[in-house]
């Protein structure tokens, strides 16, 4: 097949683009040899769009794939979507526990079973492919993906990986890809859970056995069970981009390996090695990347980019035909040549297996397994389901909070009670079984109530995110702000027993929460099936346990809030009736070192994962070497003490430009709460400073600051290195959210300008003497 194809006809079965930017008429022009749709990406651009609308497209796209009248070639493409915890784009869809809690249950034979479910559903919708296992062995709780990662334990990721692989895909001479199944990804190759201080998309500092070991462990799983694609991670390893690798990508994974799949690119991941863009990489290729995945437009450049680097000799022609091979070896694997088009599959269109009964029992099942109980004083836990019960916190009743990010949604917000038709709360499974057996049950969210309750359960935890936005620096829960732990103790004042169920995406500080409950259960974000939560809390009517805690932590539960020390290791939790884990009250001093550090974000060099950006008007660029102007602003480099220590700012005026310090991902700054707490700036002005420069700090959309910070400029001695404090108080005052920084520190200007700087940090105790600017309208 390879030899009748041309040049064009191949590369375009290494692009991967989204279904948010092509038309079906792009299909039949190029002849994808893959697409996808992102999370929150849905046919139609429709949140409510039904599984019709879903095999819709699927049929469209595939046709249009097979039709040769204009790219004169006929390969089926196929679809690759995240069903990472069921078919989670999809309304209606069942939503399993996300991985950490499936980890807490340590059945492989049960995420075998959630595996084959989800790869049902994806099949009613004629989807191919899904992005799963995420194989990720976090080693720190901060990273935002810790949720995704089933365990810090290598050894449980690589079982799980096995058992994932084959209830997607089937088993290798029996049902090996069949009509029921659906090709899977091991990813994301390689260390993603190892950055430094679990920055996602950071840099994995350890030696290569530690590569393996600890971070390649799924790989050796899944690749054995058969998975067919091998995600490449955004992280670099020792400094050096995955993505970009040629040692890790083929010189491991294809060689020594042995791996014969494709590597697909992760999103615009290729663009981040250096001296690539989004539109242009023969860099990743080279490496051994298979498949870009390139959403936004940018397949187009990217498009014509390769076929001419490849005429050029900068990709040889061996490599394209080893990477579209690998490909077609995928496809042929999967029948994809001999399948029915998408909408003429046997499950197709089949919508009634979509959050069937079949596969909410299996959910329903896989929440129980994977509560862990980390305290019952008293053995207050089972409940007697007579009692009157009052049921409080932000999380009762909740569906899109209990199933965290990537559902519906990318981020998993902005969801409601209504988008989960079929499943149910935690309160919802809590006040079936109370009714049924007699008892009394309320909700109240704010906890207040007109007749005393006999016990309070109150449900509280992590907001939804996903990736870099829920990065934190810190494991404290509700850092400065502590409003569950308020509601937990007002219970405890009033005498009334306090059941603790805590949704979170991973471990986190939680002494002070813990001392204020009489019982605590972690609850990982179970998805859909919330009623799992009841069968395990509650004893039946006739006052019988129902279902014993199983679960038991597959990360260490943390001590402190950086996560420098072990309260409960991986293996930790109870069951009904054991001792307490802990016999006394937990420190809740906070301390550490890590308290006096600095946050740097320039010094030398811009500091990772912070990125200088230009604006001019609307038009924005990061700086890099080949961009060092934009519009109306340009950024040039100089010698203060050491080589290339100091930049310089010059805005000519033409029109409102910027500069600012962002980062992919919003940062948590709140180490820097404190009374003296600075963003310290060591700048140079010169002797008179325009009219108006606005300094900007952003926390997300619609979130920030922007004043005029002339007059403290203006003060300055000019000409001179000034180390020049802002006030942090201030600027949360002026509605700056520490909790999430995305912009650290810009400048605006519309008229001529010239500023440097040479140092850019946080400091959480300025000196004494330091006088601190408070920026104000
Ligand atoms: C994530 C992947 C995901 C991809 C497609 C990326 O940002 O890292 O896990 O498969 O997006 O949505
Ligand atoms: C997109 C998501 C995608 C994610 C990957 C977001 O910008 O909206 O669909 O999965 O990027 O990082």
């Amino acid at each position: 097949m390879l030899e009748t194809m041309t040049l064009e006809q191949k590369i375009a079965q290494m692009i991967q683009p989204e279904i948010r930017d092509i038309t079906v008429e792009d299909m039949r022009e190029y002849g994808f040899g893959s697409y996808l749709n992102g999370g929150g990406a849905f046919p139609g651009n429709d949140k409510y769009a039904t599984p019709e609308d879903w095999i819709e497209l699927a049929d469209a796209m595939y046709q249009a794939s097979i039709d040769d009248s204009l790219d004169g070639i006929s390969i089926p493409t196929m679809w690759g979507t995240d069903a990472v915890h069921g078919h989670n784009n999809v309304i209606g869809a069942t939503i399993f526990p996300h991985n950490i809690g499936l980890g807490a249950a340590n059945n492989p034979d049960l995420i075998r079973d959630i595996a084959g479910a989800t790869a049902r559903e994806v099949m009613v919708t004629g989807i191919d492919w899904v992005f799963a296992p995420t194989v990720a062995a976090a080693q720190d709780l901060r990273w935002g993906r810790s949720y995704e990662s089933y365990s810090e334990d290598p050894n449980i990721v690589r079982e799980y990986s096995a058992a994932i692989v084959n209830g997607l895909q089937g088993e290798v001479g029996e049902d090996f890809l069949n009509e029921q199944r659906v090709i899977s990804t091991v990813k994301h190759f390689v260390g993603d859970g190892g950055t430094t201080d679990g920055i996602d998309q950071g840099n994995t500092e350890v030696t290569e056995q530690t590569l393996f070991d600890l971070h390649a462990q799924g790989y050796v799983g899944g690749l054995a069970a058969g998975a067919q694609t091998v995600m490449a991670s955004f992280n670099s390893w020792n400094g050096e981009k995955i993505h970009g690798s040629r040692y890790l990508l083929t010189e491991v994974l294809k060689e020594q390996m042995g791996f014969d799949g494709f590597v697909v690119g992760d999103w615009n991941g290729h663009g981040q090695i250096p001296g690539c863009t989004n539109e242009s990489c023969p860099q990743a290729a080279n490496a051994g990347l298979d498949v870009y995945m390139v959403p936004t437009q940018s397949w187009r450049p990217l498009f014509d980019n390769l076929v001419a680097q490849v005429r050029e000799g900068i990709i040889s022609q061996e490599r394209v035909d080893d990477a579209v091979r690998r490909v077609l070896r995928v496809k042929f694997r999967a029948g994809l040549f001999d399948k029915p088009s998408p909408a003429n599959r046997p499950l197709a269109g089949r919508s009634g297996i979509i959050g069937s009964q079949e596969h909410r029992a299996i959910a329903r099942d896989a929440v129980r397994q994977s509560l862990v109980m980390l305290k019952n004083d008293s053995q207050l836990l089972p409940l007697h389901p007579t009692q009157n019960i009052l049921v409080a916190g932000s999380g009762a009743h909740n569906i899109g909070q209990q199933s965290g990010g990537w559902t519906i949604s990318w981020q998993g917000t902005g969801n409601t009670n209504d988008d989960f038709p079929g499943g149910t709360s935690i309160f919802d499974g809590i006040a079936e079984q109370v009714e049924a057996a007699g008892g009394q049950v309320r909700l109240s969210e704010d906890g207040s109530f007109d007749d005393k309750p006999d016990v309070a359960v109150v449900v509280f935890g992590e907001q939804p995110y996903a990736e870099g936005n829920g990065d934190l620096n810190n494991l404290d829960y509700q850092r400065g702000n502590a409003s569950d732990l308020a509601l937990l103790e007002r219970f405890q004042e009033q005498g009334i027993p306090v059941v603790t169920l805590f949704i979170s995406g991973r471990p986190m500080w939680v002494n002070p929460e813990l001392n204020a409950s009489d019982a605590f259960v972690a609850v990982w974000l179970p998805g859909s099936e919330g009623q799992g939560v009841a069968d395990v809390i509650l004893r039946n009517a006739d006052g019988d346990v129902q279902y014993d805690v199983t679960g038991r932590l597959s990360f260490a539960w943390p001590a402190d809030p950086e996560d420098n020390r072990e309260l409960l290791p991986v293996g930790a939790g109870m069951s009904y009736g054991d001792t307490p884990l802990f016999t006394s009250l937990l420190n809740e001093e906070l301390g550490g070192e890590s308290e006096t550090e600095d946050l740097v974000i320039f010094e030398r060099a811009v500091k990772a994962p912070w990125l200088l950006e230009l604006r001019s008007g609307d038009t924005r660029a990061i700086v890099e070497s080949s961009i060092q102007s934009q519009g109306a602003v340009a950024v040039s480099t100089f010698d203060d003490e050491v080589q290339e220590d100091a930049r310089r700012f010059e805005f000519s005026g033409a029109q409102e430009a910027a500069f600012n310090f962002v980062a992919p991902f919003p940062r948590d700054l709140r180490a820097f709460m404190g009374d003296r707490s600075a963003l310290v700036v060591t700048l140079k002005v010169p002797e008179t400073v325009a009219t108006n420069v606005m300094l900007n700090m952003y926390c997300g959309n619609d979130c920030g600051l922007n004043v005029n910070v002339q007059p403290i400029l203006a003060e300055l001695p000019p000409g001179q290195w000034q180390r020049t404090y802002f006030d942090l108080s201030c600027m949360q005052q002026e509605g700056l959210n520490l909790g999430h920084v995305s912009g650290v520190f810009g400048l605006s200007s519309t008229d001529p300008l010239e500023i440097s700087f040479n140092d850019i940090r946080f400091v959480q105790q300025a000196p004494e003497n330091a006088h601190l600017h408070c920026v104000s309208p």
